[in-house]
């Protein structure tokens, strides 16, 4: 009797949460849902990519899974993804709330900021500000070739041996953002400097990896000391030190002639007075954390594909060395205007964008309201997921759209084009806010480095392991990079 009611109580149950976990009406299709964990347990948490691209061919450009109870709707291709975030981009432009990086960033600042007053306020100034960026003495052009000197110096200390980049590029691109951020840069071998920057990789691993999954889809377990705790503390540790900075700046500042972000910050403050915008310290810090850690991993992962590629195919190396060695003759230093006399080197640059795929998932969207689009109905609040490697890699859109090939990004005449599909930054009104401070950084390193270095595969290096690490930024496994200095061919 009582096995029979419990018998009779689980099927309730079962029926209950199959109804419950259905999709609702004409949304995008996608695999079975199971009770609770949705579709997690089909998919290989620890690199579902695979079973993704089964999931679209199966399914088609618009599709649906499951991460428990939370519908997240994937876009694949160029026409997906450019109706939803440039079309209809303002009602794709909100973010998903109540994850682990919501908390981190207490809806503040732009990129977790949802849709509204506050994120496009904060976005417009971070966007004039980078772009005018005439900041006290410095501009971002000098800003960058003074990092690029400091780089390079560096690297010619090791030359005839080889190294493991990756630290140094990290350490050389924060110093341009602290450089704008701040106006200091710090030496790489800087203890405090070094501690903040294994915090915040630390920090971007534990948002990124399971336990923010977890945190994300089990809400149960937040008040639990678990690791995602270890990212709160890290976020109030580097809160702490910003707030020191920004505390130095008042010090010191002269109203009307910024140094940096903070001072053109703290002119904003006081210009708005009390005009109820969202311009306080917190949200100062707030916009600070997110420069910080939107634009260290991702230009510094861009440098490492680049130069593995540079390595993999020597040819391309060389074709780029010829280019520079025109161009700038018997000139030591380059300048942002000579991107147009190398159409060849820009041409490679995008293309280690468009093969590195840097951030393949974009930033998760959200929608602003229930819409009706692409043939779907999708409630207001619906996590989207862009597939930006879906577009960069699209058969249809590139000449070569699996393998490295600088030819992507050339016309016939040699002259250097950029195909739709280029959409690294992703598109719309969310896309990417750092991009001109990234091509003009990536053409400045780069040419920098190739007038002066030749990389290679070390001879002791074995074959570097291609094969992308995931997470939300991809990039290649740790590799040797060899370096030897170049003679003096210029001219
Ligand atoms: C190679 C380097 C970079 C790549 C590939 C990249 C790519 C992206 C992508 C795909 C997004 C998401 C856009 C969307 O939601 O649809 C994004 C957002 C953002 N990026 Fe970048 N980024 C890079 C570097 C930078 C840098 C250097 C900065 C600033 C210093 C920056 C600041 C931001 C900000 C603030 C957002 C949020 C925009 C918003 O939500 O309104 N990024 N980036
Ligand atoms: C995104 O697209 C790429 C290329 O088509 C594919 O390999 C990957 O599995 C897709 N990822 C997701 C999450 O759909």
């Amino acid at each position: 009797m009582l096995g029979l009611l419990f018998l009779l109580w689980a099927g309730l149950l079962l029926l209950y949460f199959l109804w419950k976990t259905g999709r609702p009406k004409n949304f995008p299709p996608g695999p079975q849902l199971f009770p609770i964990c949705g579709n997690l347990l089909q998919l290989n948490l620890k690199n579902p990519m695979k079973d993704f691209e089964k999931l679209s061919k199966r399914y088609g450009k618009v599709y649906s899974v499951y991460f428990g109870g939370r519908p997240v709707v994937l876009l694949h291709g160029l026409q997906a993804v450019k109706e939803a975030l440039m079309t209809r981009g303002v009602e794709f432009a909100a973010r998903p709330q109540g994850l682990l990086i919501n908390h981190f960033f207490e809806d503040k600042g732009v990129i977790i900021n949802t849709y509204g007053p506050s994120w496009k306020e904060q976005r417009r100034f971070a966007l004039t500000t980078l772009r005018n960026f005439g900041l006290g003495k410095l501009s971002m052009e000098e800003r960058i070739l003074e990092e690029t000197s400091h780089l390079s110096s560096y690297i010619e200390k090791i030359a005839g041996q080889s190294l493991d980049p990756q630290m140094l590029f990290y350490n050389a691109i924060s110093n341009v953002i602290c450089a704008i951020l701040l106006g200091s840069r710090y030496n790489y071998e800087d203890q405090s400097f070094q501690s903040l920057m294994q915090m915040i990789i630390e920090t971007s691993k534990i948002i990124n990896g399971p336990w923010g999954m977890i945190y994300d889809t089990i809400p149960l377990l937040r008040s639990l000391p678990l690791p995602f705790w270890k990212a709160i503390e890290n976020r109030n540790k580097l809160k702490a030190f910003l707030l020191i900075k920004v505390t130095e700046h008042k010090e010191t500042q002269v109203p009307g002639q910024p140094r940096d972000i903070i001072d053109c910050y703290l002119d904003e403050i006081e210009k708005r007075g009390n005009d109820g915008s969202s311009f306080d310290d917190g949200f100062m810090v707030a916009l600070l954390m997110d420069l910080f850690i939107a634009g260290t991993d991702t230009t510094s992962t861009t440098f490492r594909v680049g130069l593995l590629q540079l390595m993999v195919h020597p040819d391309v190396q060389a074709r780029c060395h010829q280019e520079i060695d025109t161009v700038l003759g018997e000139r030591e230093q380059v300048c942002y205007e000579d991107r147009h006399r190398m159409p060849y080197v820009q041409a490679v640059i995008h293309e280690v964008q468009r093969y590195g795929s840097v951030l393949p998932l974009s930033v998760f969207h959200a929608t602003t309201q229930d819409i009706q689009v692409l043939g779907y109905s999708i409630p207001k609040g619906t996590t989207i997921i862009p597939n930006l490697s879906s577009v960069l890699y699209e058969e249809g859109q590139w000449k070569f759209p699996h393998n490295f090939n600088p030819s992507n990004f050339l016309n016939e005449e040699g002259e250097f084009v950029k195909p739709e599909a280029f959409v690294p930054f992703s598109m719309g009104p969310r896309m990417c806010l750092g991009e001109g401070m990234v091509r003009m950084g990536l053409f400045l390193f780069f040419v920098t480095l190739l007038h002066r270095f030749q990389f290679h595969l070390p001879q002791d290096g074995g074959e570097p392991d291609l094969t992308p690490n995931f997470g939300i930024t991809q990039g290649p496994k740790p590799y040797q990079l060899g370096v030897r200095l170049r003679g003096q061919q210029c001219g």
